[in-house]
């Protein structure tokens, strides 16, 4: 058929779906969102909740200097957690206006944290939308966001609405100008959509404008794929995460039976997730490799990059001499920063790129700046740096965020571990005795095992997973939850309330809003030599039911192909519901099949 003849009522469908209305994307916003029962009035319409205070004050390690650093805001709320509850008598408030941000590496759900907004806020008060994430606060990039617009990003994901970036928020200057822009906009709600480094902004922004006394509430969101923004029962997982996990297991999932059917690759996956190996651990439960690293089980057996190295060749090893010539080697993204040597090496390295720093960055090219830099660094550390792959040393040098993180997600870390493994597994081929036989560290194998294992030829494939689970459309849980966080969020800024962080938890029994005191979540960090407030990575816990769970699991893993597939994210349907394997497990849930967040409703903006 050629062009000319197809059909042209069918040609006109498909430029009906120009700018981001597809089938799917049309069908997707008409679904209806779980409620938290706390947010529906007798009638099941949607209003603002109440607070009141539980019985729990967070206390961070560094809470003695957190106190001296949020004196007002901790004065305010005791760093106590409140509780959203059905007000007794609903207040009518109007005529408030508050702004929303994204900030941060983009997470799905983001643009129903708007649409839970809007709906508790209601149409007596304005919701504003900030352009460019805390760029658009300092610069006062503000704009009304009209009912349409939330009819055509309701349910849908990225944050292309506002867009977002990770300008942190620090000089005198800049604080002065996010004050502008509140005054000039006369806010009286500060939404701040991001992870740990944004919600630390969220509390410094709300410590100030208390100091100079301008009244805006100011609260942030839990965002972020990484899953690092967690807190306990209060606050099981960060949004996103659920959505992100979802694309990479079904990705892994392809390539387990793309590896098993093709019988000849190794697949190894880095999986984004910056510094914690939440995701990682989340699709090693989904589709069960045959090697999965997490990173904190590394730092905490103090595994060199060797022993890494080692290990994944005995389990490759040990499967060639069953005849399983193939596997899926699941990467986190953060593990060279907790491989101990490299952990050293970075540290080190931060210390001369803080004490140098306009030194250094006058320097005109990368060679020079090795010149300056390797002979201020302890002997070994010089060494490894100089070891490794040119453009790791180069990442490690001159790109680092805002926030001084290093850019893990740019390090090849895959690559590096597959150079390391083709030498050493060419080093067995070449040295069979020393690998094969009897003794310690020695794998048992018969001379035609051992004849064959030589003939054999080690092919592999390397992937990175992770801008592509970022903007999915969220999923069912990811849609509610997000919901409910923009409900919390609008409630708490209608009730006053500053220096919060929403939360939703109880995922199983209908959801539980909360406010975390921001002040009570932030602890001490040293950045790039210096020691800077922070919130508190949550990372895998090595006595956590779900890395329990990996543990127990992974050596039949490793031994047989009993990889399986969790499919595509569904929308409908019985496998629609599910939430992370990881966070059930973590919450002592009985299932991770079905979540319930309250009653169904179709949104509708007035
Ligand atoms: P946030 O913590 O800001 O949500 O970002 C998460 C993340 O996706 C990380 O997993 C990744 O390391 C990083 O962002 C990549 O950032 P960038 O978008 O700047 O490349």
């Amino acid at each position: 058929m050629t062009h000319h003849d197809i059909p042209s009522g069918l040609a006109c469908k498909i430029d009906s779906t120009d700018g981001k209305h597809s089938f799917f994307e049309e069908e997707i916003r008409k679904l209806p969102i779980s409620v938290c029962s706390v947010f529906l009035d007798e009638e099941g319409k949607i209003r603002p909740a109440a607070f009141r205070a539980t019985e729990t004050a967070l206390t961070s390690k560094d809470h003695e200097r957190t106190h001296r650093v949020f004196p007002l805001t901790v004065r305010l709320n005791q760093n106590v957690v409140l509780e959203a509850t059905s007000p007794q008598t609903p207040a009518k408030i109007a005529g408030k206006r508050v702004a929303v941000l994204f900030s941060g590496g983009p997470a799905a759900g983001g643009h129903n944290v708007l649409a839970g907004l809007k709906a508790v806020i209601g149409k007596d008060n304005t919701l504003l939308g900030i352009r460019k994430g805390p760029k658009g606060l300092i610069n006062g990039d503000v704009f009304e966001v009209a009912c349409k617009q939330l009819k055509d990003i309701v349910n849908t994901g990225g944050f292309d609405f506002l867009g977002t970036d990770r300008t942190k928020i620090k000089t005198p200057q800049q604080f002065e100008k996010v004050k502008e822009t509140v005054v000039k906009n006369r806010l009286d709600g500060l939404v701040i959509v991001g992870g740990d480094d944004s919600n630390t902004n969220a509390a410094f922004i709300a410590e100030y404008l208390e100091r100079e006394g301008v009244q805006c509430s100011v609260i942030g969101i839990p965002k972020t794929i990484d899953g690092d923004m967690a807190v306990g029962n209060y606050l099981p997982i960060s949004f996103g995460f659920d959505t992100a996990s979802k694309v990479y297991s079904e990705l892994v999932g392809n390539l387990t039976q793309d590896a098993a059917s093709a019988v000849k690759y190794w697949h190894f996956v880095k999986l984004m997730g910056r510094t914690a190996s939440k995701i990682t651990l989340e699709v090693a439960l989904q589709t069960k490799p045959a090697v999965a690293l997490i990173s904190e089980e590394v730092a905490e057996n103090n595994m060199s990059l060797e022993g890494i190295v080692e290990y994944i060749v005995n389990i490759l090893t040990e499967r060639r001499l069953k005849g399983i010539n193939h596997g899926v080697v699941l990467v986190p993204e953060g593990l060279v920063e907790f491989i101990p040597e490299m952990r050293t090496l970075i540290k080190e390295l931060n210390k001369v790129l803080a004490e140098y720093e306009t030194d250094i960055r006058d320097l005109p090219t990368l060679e020079n700046k090795k010149e300056f830099i390797y002979p201020l660094l302890p002997p070994q550390s010089a060494q490894l740096m100089a070891s490794l792959p040119e453009e790791i040393q180069e990442m490690l040098i001159l790109d680092r965020d805002e926030h001084g993180n290093v850019k893990v997600s740019q390090i090849e870390t895959e690559k590096l571990l597959i150079d390391k493994i083709r030498y050493r597994v060419s080093e067995i081929k070449r040295h069979p005795n020393k690998f094969f036989g009897e003794g310690e560290g020695k794998l048992k194998a018969t001379p035609e095992q051992v004849e064959r294992i030589k003939s054999l030829s080690l092919s592999t494939q390397s992937h990175f997973l992770g801008y592509e689970g970022r903007s999915g459309k969220p999923t069912l849980f990811d849609a509610a939850f997000t919901f409910n966080l923009g409900l919390t969020a609008g409630s708490l800024v209608l009730a006053g309330k500053t220096g919060y962080m929403a939360a939703v938890t109880d995922f199983d029994k209908g959801g539980k809003a909360l406010a975390l005191p921001l002040s009570g979540l932030i602890t001490t960090e040293e950045r790039m030599g210096k020691v800077e407030e922070v919130i508190e990575k949550s990372l895998v816990k090595l006595t956590s039911p779900s890395f329990e769970a990996f543990a127990e699991n992974r050596d039949r893993w490793a031994q047989q192909d009993l990889f399986s597939s969790p499919g595509p994210i569904q929308h409908w349907g019985p496998t629609s519901r599910q939430i992370p394997i990881s966070v059930a497990l973590d919450q002592g849930y009985t299932d991770y099949r079905i979540f319930k967040l309250g009653e169904e409703r179709k949104v509708e903006f007035e």
